[in-house]
């Protein structure tokens, strides 16, 4: 199995996660603009640059493409609002992918990110085939590890001043979930 000819669409009860378009990069400016939402992330530059959700959006199809990474906008079922980012990255056909995402301040806290990952999870493992999704937060975001283990994964460790961020060396915490495990729940 490898990836599916488009970006796909998945739904969960209240979500929508599709493709980004154009037309999203006010809101993932507007959301991912705010420092509450860069400061745990490993790339997301702060202040966010105009012009540079565009950019980020116009990589999606090629990294699609190419096999490297699959971004999805997580929506709002009920209204199509705009939530925040998922996505698979560094797929390694027939092994295994990391998973990241955002939720925007404004939509924390109601569970909407563990649903997303729930779903890009058994993305991962039904669809691509893979055997193992993994992922990694900094210790001081003890919120991205719940989601993570509500979503089902395993805390498989910890690395010390791993990751340089903002000047400063973080240590981060890594989690993992094999196809088996998704699978007997
Ligand atoms: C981390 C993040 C994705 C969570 O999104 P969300 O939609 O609020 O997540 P959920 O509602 O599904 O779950 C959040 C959980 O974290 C818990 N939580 C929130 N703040 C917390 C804190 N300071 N300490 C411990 N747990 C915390 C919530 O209580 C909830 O757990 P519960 O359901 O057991 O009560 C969001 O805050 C975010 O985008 N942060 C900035 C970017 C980021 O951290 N990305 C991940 C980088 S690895």
């Amino acid at each position: 199995m490898g990836l599916p000819v488009a970006i796909p669409n998945l739904e969960t009860s209240r979500l929508i996660l599709r493709p980004f378009e154009l037309s999203d990069a006010a809101d993932v400016q507007r959301l991912a603009g705010d420092y509450a939402i860069a400061e745990m992330t490993a790339h997301i530059p702060h202040p966010y640059p105009e012009g540079a959700a565009a950019e980020w959006i116009s990589t999606h199809r090629k990294d699609f493409d190419t096999c490297s990474g699959v971004a999805l906008a997580i929506t709002l079922k009920e209204t199509g609002e705009l939530l925040g980012a998922i996505g698979l990255m560094d797929i390694q056909k027939e092994h295994q992918a990391e998973v990241g995402y955002w939720i925007g301040k404004p939509f924390c806290g109601n569970g909407y990110c563990t649903e997303a990952a729930r779903a890009v999870i058994d993305f991962a493992f039904t669809t691509l085939g893979l055997i193992r999704v993994h992922a990694h937060h900094m210790s001081k975001n003890p919120a991205s590890g719940r989601v993570l283990l509500k979503a089902g994964m395993m805390h498989e460790g910890s690395r010390r001043k791993h990751m340089f961020r903002w000047g400063k060396l973080e240590d981060i915490e890594m989690y993992g979930i094999l196809k088996t495990e998704f699978l007997s729940v």
